[in-house]
């Protein structure tokens, strides 16, 4: 029954929807060829990158769906209605937001609901609800409020309590818009750009226009390049480790800090507590033909002789990263920040005490919340006499003044780099703060 044109990449989106949403799995998890169970079994190329279009803006606008089928579906859906939902919310998502025609969006919405036996019944509401939907689409849409329906409602106030309103709402509209790719180059970022059809950034990425497969653009055989928002370009950049400094990065995988460091020319020591993420990084800098010393392990309580450059990419709550994995706006809970926030102290703590005396360590987040960043640096400070702020100038990056806070710390929110195409503006957002070591 699955044969049917179309019919199992929205059976496959509803499922991995649910996955995410309920079961708190990642967006790139549930993409993986190995993920278990697999949604995507059979799925040609065409199918999966349809079921994950699908599934990328459902996520990124669920508030707003949600709110638009409550209105339709009067009643509420019946409670374990199973699939039915995330059916009704696959299909509103295509309505709503891509280029599907409307009569393919519901057809194969019926069709999905009738697979399974316990809904096969609720075909008829399904139907009628979708086309309701298709009728009142621009009113839902010219409702749609960014902030207050596609943000969770207990980040949505912490944005508004931190950042204030308007800066929260500009922080939620850039994570509506879908970005295109990022890609940091070996060298001749000028020239590369205009050969894969790009534009040079001011902070040196090259953003694409286009959206072809990325192993068939120029330079990708080669280990010319690699993916990698120009945000998180921008820590390996500010640490500047030299041609033959020693250079950790404790928190490595998969390796776009490190591959840069290597690029450099430093001799880079790559930790991570992740054995499988670290297999990722050997065959990126496999295929960039760049070198450095893997280690498995817990930065925590990492061991070895001081470096003239640490740089500390933190595992934290990503809050900063939606635009390209909105999952993390709906798997991440309030508490997860505090405990966090006590590993990066850890970490912190312990990449400091492997700093040479005259060194510099780089403290990064892609996380828009205080405790994993401002509040990090304040308290190592507080508890290292030997500590000092260095602090970074935006413009020496292609930044704007804007994007550095009073003590010289880069507070990158996602609707920097203003761009008439949304596809064009934005960055992941980030939290960077550079130190140096007195003694
Ligand atoms: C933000 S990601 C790093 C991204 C990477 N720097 C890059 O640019 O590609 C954080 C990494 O920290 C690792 N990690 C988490 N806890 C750790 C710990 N205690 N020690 C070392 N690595 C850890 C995770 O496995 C994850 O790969």
């Amino acid at each position: 029954m699955l044969a049917h044109p179309g019919l199992a990449a929205r059976v496959a989106a509803a499922s991995i929807l649910c996955d995410i949403v309920q079961g708190g799995h990642t967006l790139d998890e549930r993409f993986l060829s190995d993920a278990a169970p697999s949604r995507l079994a059979g799925l040609d190329p065409r199918d999966r990158g349809l079921a994950r279009s699908i599934v990328t803006v459902a996520l990124r606008r669920l508030g707003t769906i949600r709110l638009a089928l409550s209105q339709l579906v009067e009643k509420g859906l019946p409670r374990n209605c199973g699939m039915l939902e995330w059916n009704l919310i696959a299909a509103a998502a295509q309505i709503l937001f891509l280029d599907t025609p409307d009569h393919a969006a519901v057809d194969l919405a019926v069709r999905a609901t009738r697979l399974e036996p316990k809904n096969a019944g609720f075909a008829n509401l399904v139907n009628g609800v979708l086309r309701n939907l298709i009728r009142r689409r621009d009113e839902f849409l010219s409702q749609s409020d960014p902030l207050d329906d596609d943000i969770p409602h207990w980040l949505a106030a912490r944005w508004r309590r931190i950042y204030g309103e308007d800066a929260a709402h500009a922080i939620a509209s850039a994570f509506g818009d879908e970005p295109t790719l990022d890609l940091t180059v070996k060298a001749d970022a000028a020239a590369w750009a205009e050969r894969l059809g790009g534009r040079l950034l001011p902070t040196g990425s090259i953003r694409l226009e286009s959206h072809a497969p990325i192993p068939e653009l120029p330079g990708y055989e080669e280990g010319e390049w690699w993916v990698q928002d120009t945000a998180a370009a921008l820590p390996a950049r500010i640490l500047d480790a030299k041609p033959g400094h020693r250079v950790a990065d404790l928190c490595a995988a998969p390796g776009g800090k490190t591959a840069q460091l290597a690029a450099a020319g430093a001799r880079v020591t790559a930790l991570d507590k992740s054995a499988e993420r670290l297999k990722a990084l050997s065959a990126n800098l496999a295929r960039l033909k760049l070198e450095a010393a893997i280690s498995v392990g817990d930065a925590a309580s990492f061991k070895a002789e001081p470096f003239e450059a640490i740089l500390v990419d933190a595992p934290c709550s990503a809050t900063g990263t939606a635009r390209r994995s909105p999952d993390v706006l709906w798997t991440k809970k309030p508490g997860d920040i505090a405990a966090l926030a006590a590993i990066q102290t850890k970490i912190l703590d312990r990449a400091f005490s492997l700093l040479k005396p005259g060194g510099v360590l780089v403290y990064c987040v892609c996380s828009l919340e205080p405790e994993e960043g401002e509040a990090q640096i304040a308290a190592l400070l507080r508890r290292n006499p030997d500590a000092v702020r260095d602090p970074i100038d935006p413009a020496a990056y292609g930044l704007p003044a804007e994007a550095a806070n009073a003590e010289g710390e880069l507070r990158l929110l996602p609707n920097l780099l203003p761009h008439e195409d949304s596809r064009q503006r934005g960055l992941d957002g980030f939290f960077i703060a550079r130190l140096g070591r007195l003694r």
